[in-house]
């Protein structure tokens, strides 16, 4: 960073006046990619086809970057389409999102206007350690598959589901379970629930390959709802606030992988890891599924299904999944109050206009999201069956309906919940925020010192993760009390 920069950082604000300084890889561009891209583009993960890990792999290809980092065309994950985030940020407000600033979006094509100089490389932001194994810490239970499954290098999609037995004997409380690929290029996600012990073993006999094939399903009657799962690029959260999810004693643990397309033979043993909860757990989080079986979509048509839930007491709502499969179109899912209520109250709570069977996940709310009693929760989804829709499994279009297999369809969003505390509105559900770190960098030091007198001086706003983690003597405002201590907690 030059010293100007360094000085008055107040002045990024301003994207004109940045672009007073020359913009350089080292200084400017590198950081951007190597925190919002690297994760996945680098080699042996699932963006290895393009790897961004140094210079003249960022220079190659910044053109196809650009494109990718600030296109107008909404046709895949959302707009733009890289960082891949499907959620619409304008409508709720989720753990983890994925996004460039329209500054560093701006500083990229400056870059390339000025030429795409590197400038000095010993600027350059230190790349991050990505861990190999678990992302959240050291598990307390890693079940491992027995054997490598062979993914076919037919470049088509495939689903297997591979069945772990936790030699548990009593309930299992968890804070969070993983899964590791072990072959980050062929696992495209996965998804875990848990099973009554053997009910998948005739499954498993059906090919004379390890596990089974699996879609949309799991195959065994009863299972748990989705209990974690895996998805490029995102680490699951672990549970903290005496929060824990739980398995009946000596369920099999039961994961279904999606295999991306590859080109080549590829062998995979992925690994489930487990986090225990030490003791007995506070709150034991549960679920409900809105779900929708009955539904029809006729070939060239635009579908809408519907859904709706009556919450009969107080919750505070933690995780949602929501998920179609490829004539999925989007979703959007909300609560509203009672129509008795004098005001109508809406809560928003995902919406996703651009559905992409790719991109599922797990989202979380930022904060533990209340849902009073009496309020509906609405779940809307739109299916798209006409030969418009690229991924429209069939052609000519044909009757859809709900299943298992690739050309089927769901509706099908689980929900999980605790009941609701006083409080819970202000329960943060991501990893613990870092005190002091005002300008979210990752660690405390005199740059934060600098944005938060530009904040008290009324020079520039804070989101709310700011303000609460800026709030270093916790009297719930900011003043020159809070830059004492952050001075004070620097010096020492
Ligand atoms: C979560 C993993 C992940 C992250 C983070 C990510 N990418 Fe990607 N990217 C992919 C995958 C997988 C593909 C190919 C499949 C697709 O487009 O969905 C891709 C595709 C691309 C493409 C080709 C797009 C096209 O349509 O031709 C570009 C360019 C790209 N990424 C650049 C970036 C840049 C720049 C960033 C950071 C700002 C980034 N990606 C962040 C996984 C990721």
């Amino acid at each position: 960073m030059n010293i100007l920069k360094k000085i008055f950082p107040s002045l990024l604000i301003f994207s004109q006046f940045y672009f007073l300084f020359a913009v350089n890889y080292s200084e400017d561009i590198s950081s951007i990619i190597y925190n919002n891209c690297s994760s996945c583009h680098r080699p042996g993960e699932i963006g290895s086809f393009l790897p961004l890990t140094n210079y003249q792999e960022v220079y190659s290809n910044r053109d196809w970057i650009a494109y990718a980092i600030s296109s107008e065309d909404n046709s895949r994950h959302g707009n733009p389409i890289m960082p891949p985030w499907p959620p619409d940020m304008d409508y709720s407000t989720l753990l983890n999102e994925r996004y460039l600033e329209q500054d560093d979006i701006d500083i990229f094509m400056e870059w390339i206007i000025q030429g795409g100089i590197q400038g000095d490389p010993s600027n350059e932001a230190s790349f991050p350690e990505f861990p190999d194994d678990s992302q959240i810490g050291t598990p307390d239970i890693i079940l491992e598959m027995e054997e490598d499954f062979q993914v076919e290098g037919n470049f088509e999609d495939s689903f297997r589901c591979f069945v772990f037995e936790t030699g548990y004997t009593e309930e299992m409380y968890f804070t969070a379970m993983e899964v590791r690929p072990g072959n980050n290029q062929a696992v495209h996600h996965a998804v875990i629930v848990a099973a009554p012990p053997g009910s998948a073993d005739n499954l498993e006999d059906i090919d004379d390959e390890y596990g089974y094939d699996c879609f949309g399903g799991f195959g065994p009657i009863t299972t748990t709802d989705l209990l974690g799962g895996f998805a490029p690029g995102t680490s699951p959260i672990k549970w903290g606030n005496g929060l824990a999810q739980s398995i009946p004693a000596g369920w099999d643990i039961i994961v279904q992988m999606h295999y991306a397309p590859v080109n080549e033979d590829m062998q995979d043993r992925s690994k489930v890891n487990i986090f225990l909860y030490e003791g007995e757990p506070e709150r034991v989080i549960e679920s409900f599924t809105m779900i929708d079986p009955t539904f029809i979509l006729p070939p060239n048509q635009i579908t809408e299904v519907y859904n709706s839930l009556y919450v009969s007491t107080d919750v505070s709502v933690v995780s949602f999944f929501p998920h179609s499969h490829l004539i999925g179109k989007s979703w959007e899912v909300y609560a509203t109050s009672p129509p008795i209520f004098a005001e109508n109250d809406t809560i928003p709570i995902i919406r996703i206009n651009e559905w992409d069977f790719d991109w599922q996940n797990f989202y979380y709310p930022e904060y533990m999201l209340h849902i009073p009693e009496g309020y509906t929760i609405h779940a809307h989804a739109v299916y798209d069956n006409t030969s418009n829709n690229p991924d429209n499994p069939n052609d000519p279009p044909q009757y859809v309906f709900w299943g298992d297999g690739t050309t089927d369809e769901m509706f099908f969003l689980p929900i999980s919940y605790v009941p609701y505390q006083d409080g819970d509105e202000n329960i943060y559900l991501g990893s613990d925020m870092l005190f002091g770190d005002v300008n979210l960098d990752g660690s405390v030091d005199v740059l934060d010192v600098v944005v938060l007198v530009n904040y008290i001086l009324g020079n520039i706003s804070f989101d709310e993760n700011q303000i609460i983690i800026s709030d270093t003597n916790q009297d719930g405002s900011l003043d020159v009390m809070d830059i004492v201590i952050l001075v004070g907690s620097i010096l020492d």
